[in-house]
């Protein structure tokens, strides 16, 4: 399997944005852009209590719905958590987990992503799981070895059947919201080197099957470039995706 194989997939990421009344006019414009193309699986990763207001306004459309983060316990006295199998009844379909805003601000470590890695698969949801490397570990020449130990820490104990199932995200925090793009050859080279890592765990022809995304500063303008990448198959968005434009980097998947 190799990249013409593996399905495109563009995430966007709306973070703490917008309001749940404001989903049906941001739908109507994401439409009007219409270049949601068929070829390229799309969804939208909103906060819990817009998933409602998002599941309705893309009702027979292929945009799916996402959530931003879940729980690791399956129920119980966690005030304030939200369940796998909660998000699961409200027909949500992608999840992301260790965004590294997550990590930061919530000391988020890697084995409590794996262990809401495997909440999600549980429940049927697709794990989006992030991983990435600050400014002054690409200076000081570490990014590969702490993007390994990243998908490492967060795949602890994931079987092959399981690891069909998950989509992983790089996202250079560097790039994260600030404009600065990584070049199309430094997100291939990590993209690249993620499913040299997949392959060591899981075999060449499982990790070829693997969606790897590029997230960062992703946008209508840069994405064809970093999409043509031989590992790149897709993007987690976050500014963008807040915007119209986001049709158009779906449209740029779909044209790779
Ligand atoms: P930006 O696209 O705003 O840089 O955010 C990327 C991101 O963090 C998506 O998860």
């Amino acid at each position: 399997m190799d990249k013409k194989s593996r399905n495109a997939l563009i995430a966007g990421n709306w973070k703490m944005n917008m309001l749940a009344s404001q989903v049906p006019a941001y739908w109507q414009g994401l439409e009007s852009g219409a270049k949601l193309a068929e070829g390229v699986s799309s969804a939208l990763c909103v906060p819990f209590p817009m998933i409602p207001a998002m599941k309705a306004a893309l009702a027979g459309s292929q945009v799916k719905v996402g959530a931003q983060d879940v729980s690791a316990h399956d129920k119980g006295a966690y005030t304030g958590e939200v369940s796998a199998a909660m998000l699961a009844d409200l027909g949500v379909d992608y999840c992301i987990i260790g965004h590294s805003e997550r990590r930061a601000y919530h000391a988020e470590s890697d084995e409590l992503v794996n262990a809401k890695l495997k909440a999600l698969l549980g429940a049927g949801i697709t794990p989006i799981m992030c991983c990435g490397e600050t400014l002054e570990q690409r200076d000081a020449g570490v990014t590969l070895s702490f993007v390994e130990s990243q998908i490492k820490g967060g795949l602890a104990g994931v079987s092959a059947e399981e690891m069909k199932k998950v989509v992983i995200a790089y996202e250079p925090i560097w790039a994260i919201g600030t404009g600065r793009t990584a070049t199309a050859e430094q997100a291939q080279e990590v993209c690249g080197y993620i499913r040299g890592v997949l392959a060591c765990l899981y075999g060449a022809e499982l990790a070829k099957g693997v969606q790897i995304l590029y997230g960062g500063s992703m946008n209508g303008k840069n994405a064809a470039e970093l999409l043509a990448q031989p590992d790149i198959d897709g993007g987690l968005i976050g500014g963008a995706s807040l915007k119209p434009e986001f049709a158009d980097i779906i449209g740029a998947a779909n044209e790779g």
